[in-house]
Formats: C-alpha cells, structure tokens, sequence
C-alpha cells in the first residue's frame, strides 16, 4: 500500500486525536456541566484532526449541519493532503458520566476508506452484539433476547445462567432485563456509554458475554468498527420514533429503513479504531494528571494487520490546547 494510502500507520494518528479530546473532557470531570464537558472534547478532536495529514469527510459527527457547527456530518478534516479518510466520531461518549465522574467515559473515533462506514442519523438503533470466537449466526437480532442467550450458552458449552448481557439501565429495556432474568441469565446494566458496552464483549477480563438493547445509531457504527477490528459479531436495526427521524435518515441517504444491518454493513472494509479513556473504567484507565504531566490510556485496532494495541501516554500538562 502507498505512504499516502489508507494503512495501518493511521492507527497512530488516530490515537493522537483521541488523546487529545480525552485530556480536554477530563478537565470537566465531576463538574456537572454535560454540554460544556462535550464542547471542550469537540473542540480538541477538530484541532487534532485538522492537523492531521487526511482528506477527511465526517460520516459520524456531532449532528447535522445546522445543528452542530463542529465536527457535523459532512464536515471535510484534516489538511487536505493524504488519503480520503471517511471517519467516526464521539468527541466524548458518555457526557453524563463525564459530568458526574461515573466511570467508563470515553474519546472515541474510527476511520475508514471512503464508504467504508454507514452514514448512520441520530436516531435510536436496536443492537445485538457478542465478541469474537462462535460460529457465524449465533446471535441474530430477530430473534428473542432469550433465545438469543440460549444459542450463545450452547455455543459457549455453559448453562445460561452462566451468560452475562450487558443492557442499558432503560425503562424502554424492561422487557428486554425481565425476559433475560426469566431464563436466568446475569443482566449487567450500566447507565451510559453502549460503544463500552460492547466492546466489554470482546474481553474476557470483563465477563461480559452480550450486548443487547436500543442506543444511539452512531454509537451503532462505532462499536461495529471496534468489532471489524478486534472480532465479533453484531447486527443493528435502525429505530424511528417520528417523522422528523425518519427525515435524518433520508438526509444521509438511507431510503429502505427497516434494514437489518450486520457488522459488514456498519462497517465494511479496512477499518482503524482508537479509543481513550476519560475516567475510569474496566476498558481503559481515565486522564489522570501527576505533577505537571499528563497521563493517558488509549485503545487502537486496525483490521489491516488485525493489531489490537494499548498504549500509554504522558506529556507536559502545560502543551495541552
Ligand atoms: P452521550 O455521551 O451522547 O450522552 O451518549 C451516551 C449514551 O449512553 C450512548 O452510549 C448510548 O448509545 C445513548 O447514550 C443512549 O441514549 P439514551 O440515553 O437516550 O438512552
């Protein structure tokens, strides 16, 4: 592949935007203040990405033109020279757990060659997703949460009771936690952060076998190009409660709407992921500042060489943005 293709060198880059929009929102940890944590990790990631060698067009941003006047979808990024890039972003992928100092907060972003990742709307998608290592088909979205673990448990050779699914604390969920809980499996609810969620089933260090519930679609791709790099399965069901929803979805070009995406659909092709950590979490360790120097924890993928990497970082505090 040329120097100026799309290559596993990215990966690195990547992890340089991720620590910068991590170290930013890290500054409003605890502080209460959802939107003014989001801005600050916005802000960085735009800096970080505009100094970067890329064409690259946002696929996955902040929102709409008119809505989002940074990081929108559509947005071109980067320095205009090196490859076409389409990317994925969430500046800061738990606001509320940044805002409150919960753990699992974190700065997350996925690139791929052009067309390479769905142009998802800010809609709700339902998801079904399990790590890497069962045969192809042994979740499937249309098929009940519980029959869903029991295909899994047979797989895995364990009772159901010994299946954990990981779900979003939802009251749109209780079906989903009741019928799960009726079979006995374990329920692990966490209150944010679905990206985390599922990739929590990649880890066996988590204990987290599945993923299961309705999240924001753009988290949809993202933890999809996670899996493209790491392994997985996942499908993903785009969800519209009214018109107007419905009408996002048209604006990026999605005509048939009940699509059953699989992990290929979500994501297709090379695909690079990287993720930092904000606070604290079983994932990855938050920003933690000691003595002048600030210290990162970063998560990088790519599926060109299939390299899963955890890096670690510190620099000067006072060079930070
Ligand atoms: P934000 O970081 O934008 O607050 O999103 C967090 C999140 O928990 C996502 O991980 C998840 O996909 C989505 O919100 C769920 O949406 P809702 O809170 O409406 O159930």
């Amino acid at each position: 592949m040329s120097k100026l293709g799309f290559n596993a060198g990215l990966a690195v880059q990547a992890a340089l935007v991720t620590e910068q929009a991590a170290i930013a929102a890290s500054g409003m940890v605890g502080m209460g203040r959802e939107k003014a944590a989001d801005q600050k990790a916005v802000d960085a990631m735009r800096r970080a990405l505009n100094a970067l060698d890329i064409r690259g067009r946002i696929v996955i941003g902040e929102g709409e033109r008119d809505e989002a006047p940074m990081l929108y979808i559509g947005e071109e990024v980067g320095t205009g020279r090196g490859p076409e890039v389409d990317i994925a972003l969430d500046p800061l992928e738990g606001t509320t757990l940044t805002a409150k100092a919960m753990p699992n907060a974190l700065a997350v972003m996925a690139f791929a060659p052009r067309g390479g990742l769905l142009f998802a709307p800010d809609v709700y998608m339902d998801k079904v997703a399990v790590g890497p290592g069962y045969h192809k088909g042994v979740i499937d979205l249309d098929k009940t949460p519980a029959d869903n673990v029991k295909a899994l448990a047979k797989a895995k050779g364990v009772a159901e009771t010994e299946i954990t699914v990981c779900v979003l604390d939802r009251s749109r969920h209780k079906p989903i936690i009741d019928s799960l809980r009726d079979i006995g499996a374990r329920v692990r609810l966490i209150t944010d952060g679905d990206v985390q969620g599922v990739i929590a089933t990649t880890d066996p260090e988590t204990q987290t076998d599945m993923y299961i519930g309705q999240g924001g679609a753009p988290e949809g791709v993202l933890a999809a190009a996670a899996l493209r790099c790491i392994g997985g399965q996942m499908q993903g069901r785009l969800h519209f409660r009214n018109d107007d929803e419905v009408g996002r979805a048209r604006r990026v070009g999605i005509d048939k709407l009940d699509v059953k995406y699989d992990l290929e659909g979500l994501a297709s092709g090379p695909t690079i992921f990287a993720a930092t950590g904000v606070t604290q979490g079983s994932l990855l360790d938050g920003v933690k500042l000691r003595g002048d120097r600030v210290h990162t924890h970063t998560l990088i993928m790519n599926s060109i060489n299939g390299a899963v990497q955890r890096l670690r970082s510190s620099r000067p505090h006072t060079l930070q943005g």
